[in-house]
């Protein structure tokens, strides 16, 4: 093999019930269950060509190379180093990788990118994997990218067993026309990420009392989505979402992710629904809102998004296909 190249696509998705914390750090196994739906209207398309003639691996996002040092392309590199491992080879590879929203939107791109990678490396290499399979290797790069190799909405078991904790569609994207209307209010690149932040959750006195309340929570959230049960959905995700953000807030030292514009996008939020509009929110580790409520209702949604001051963009997405090999190579 003197030089192989694949393309993929994938979503990044939007956990209703969220992974935060780890059992085990370095191989990303979660502490708990998690739940997600895949965002159609935004991806990430990435090539990967393995080299010969390469001395070192190459990374290109949105046109602008990697410096190698940078902590983006060692988590890369770390990630085709696992790919090289399976398929027994030394070869460097060019990765070229782009998004189809700004990347300065504060949009978790993680997912999408290392589910991207992940099946575009793997098939470059020659190496068929299995939908499980994948997502156990996407999920070393980027816990939550798990989530984004399956299609619509998709759960993500943990387990003692690091091969066994991956993740599988509970229902594909027609099942339910639920959309997530993003109102992206920081531009800004967050300063401590996800990764620490699953560091430090253990730190939380409050940890004990999450973990205590997620599996019935998970099992309320799945019934909701399975029965597309809005009124029981809601609730239960906007529950959650504060508690992860009150561990972060609460772990040592103190993670906040929380911004006078988020909370004036929720308390907006909560004032739609008393005038009637069925709207509930959910939180990512960042300062955007996730508006989640039916496609009948995502335009009056958006609109009002649209009208806060504090509000950049505003994204509507319907549930998402999972990742997939595409023909046409970015290089
Ligand atoms: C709040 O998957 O970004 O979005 O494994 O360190 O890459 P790493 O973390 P990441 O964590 C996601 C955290 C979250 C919740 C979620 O997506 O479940």
């Amino acid at each position: 093999m003197a030089k192989q190249k694949a393309s993929a696509s994938a979503h990044p998705n939007i956990a209703l019930v969220k992974y935060w914390g780890n059992r085990d750090h370095a191989l990303r196994v979660p502490l708990n269950d998690s739940l997600s739906m895949n965002l159609g209207e935004i991806h990430t398309t990435t090539t990967v060509e393995f080299n010969v003639k390469l001395e070192h691996d190459r990374l290109i996002l949105n046109g602008a190379e990697l410096e190698a040092t940078s902590p983006a392309a060692t988590r890369v590199v770390a990630h085709l180093a696992r790919v090289r491992a399976r398929a027994k080879i030394e070869t460097k590879a060019r990765v070229e990788s782009k998004n189809n929203f700004p990347s300065g939107a504060g949009i978790a791109s993680s997912a999408s990118a290392f589910a991207a990678l992940t099946l575009a490396a793997t098939r470059a290499v020659g190496v068929e994997l299995n939908e499980r399979e994948l997502s156990v290797l996407a999920r070393q790069g980027s816990g939550s990218a798990a989530r984004s190799i399956p299609p619509g909405f998709v759960e993500w078991l943990t387990s003692w067993d690091a091969n066994n904790s991956y993740a599988v569609s509970v229902a594909p994207p027609e099942h339910w026309d639920l959309r997530d209307v993003i109102a992206v209010v920081s531009a800004e690149e967050k300063t401590i990420g996800s990764t620490e932040g699953h560091r430090a959750a253990s730190t939380s006195p409050f940890l004990v009392e999450r973990l205590n309340a997620l599996p019935g929570r998970f099992h309320r959230v799945r019934r909701a989505i399975l029965a597309k049960d809005l009124a029981l959905l809601g609730p239960a995700i906007e529950e959650e979402a504060i508690e992860l953000h009150s561990i972060a807030m609460t772990s040592r030292p103190p993670i906040y992710y929380w911004s006078p514009a988020m909370v004036r996008v929720i308390q907006s939020a909560l004032k739609w629904r008393a005038e009637g509009l069925a709207v509930y929110f959910t939180l990512d580790a960042g300062a955007n809102v996730h508006l989640i409520c039916e496609s009948k209702d995502a335009e009056a949604v958006a609109t009002r998004a649209r009208g806060i001051a504090e509000v950049q963009q505003v994204i509507v997405n319907a549930p998402g296909a999972g990742a997939r090999l595409v023909e046409q190579h970015l290089f």
